[in-house]
């Protein structure tokens, strides 16, 4: 059973500009891309400097005020704890804003890791065949947070002994595959896709692809994305 999830039909006003579909929601991707880079430096450039900056100042502080008044020395110990925590939070959502093994590894390499912490995790076999593929930016955090969003449903629901993931050139695009071997369930209607398959859906859609998810009770799952390639020079 298979259940295509595909473009939207455009609408558009009389004289406005028409431009293909696909190209217009990749551009708009782009630009969400370079949003999510900005604010990932604004925090940690800014943000990260004032908190380090305070904490520099309770380090200062600190000996003093232990001499003086004990009791606010454990005011400012727990001052020194929030900071901390804030500079924990700062760092995990720099992370969710651009996952740090896809800048510094790239696509293969981090959908390899994600394999292998899941696979780790959940003692559930992966098979990988992994192409370095030329996509743009946008295109690769989309393929990337399925690669995740596909594996976190297989530990969830699937019940599955084995799955693999496939990034691979096909045509002039690249073609995603995530299978596995459990449960499966009905994917006929989208009434059953939750925030995780619309979110993806979304996303591959974004960026002028495509997604169909093949599943049915007993036959296990299988999401096969499809993208134009390209690269961030070409746009
Ligand atoms: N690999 C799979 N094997 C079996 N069932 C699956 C699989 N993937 C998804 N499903 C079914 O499809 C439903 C929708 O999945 P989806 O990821 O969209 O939402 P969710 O996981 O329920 O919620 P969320 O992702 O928002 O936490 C799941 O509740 C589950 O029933
Ligand atoms: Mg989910």
């Amino acid at each position: 059973m298979a259940t295509e999830i595909g473009m939207k039909p455009s609408g558009g006003s009389p004289g406005a500009v028409s431009l293909p579909l696909p190209f217009c929601r990749s551009c708009q991707e782009q630009v969400r891309v370079q949003e999510r880079e900005h604010l990932a430096r604004e925090l940690h450039d800014a943000l990260g400097s004032l908190l380090m900056s305070a904490k520099l100042d309770v380090a200062c502080i600190e000996p003093e005020l232990a001499r003086i008044s004990p009791a606010a020395s454990g005011h400012l110990h727990h001052l020194m704890d929030i900071l901390n925590q804030a500079m924990a939070l700062k760092r995990r959502i720099i992370d969710g804003l651009e996952p740090p093994l896809l800048l510094t590894q790239g696509l293969a390499k981090a959908v390899a890791r994600l394999a292998q912490d899941f696979s780790s995790a959940s003692g559930i076999g992966v098979t990988t065949s992994l192409a370095d593929v030329a996509l743009p930016a946008s295109a690769q955090l989309a393929v990337y947070r399925l690669a995740e969003e596909a594996l976190t449903n297989i530990g969830k629901y699937a019940g599955a002994s084995r799955c693999s993931i496939t990034l691979l050139e096909a045509g002039d695009g690249v073609q995603v595959d995530v299978k596995d071997d459990g449960v499966g369930f009905n994917a006929d209607t989208d009434q059953n896709f939750g925030h995780g398959l619309i979110g993806m859906r979304h996303r591959i859609e974004a960026c002028g692809g495509t997604l169909i998810v093949e599943s049915g009770p007993g036959s296990g799952t299988h999401l096969r994305a499809h993208l134009p390639a390209g690269s961030d020079a070409a746009h």
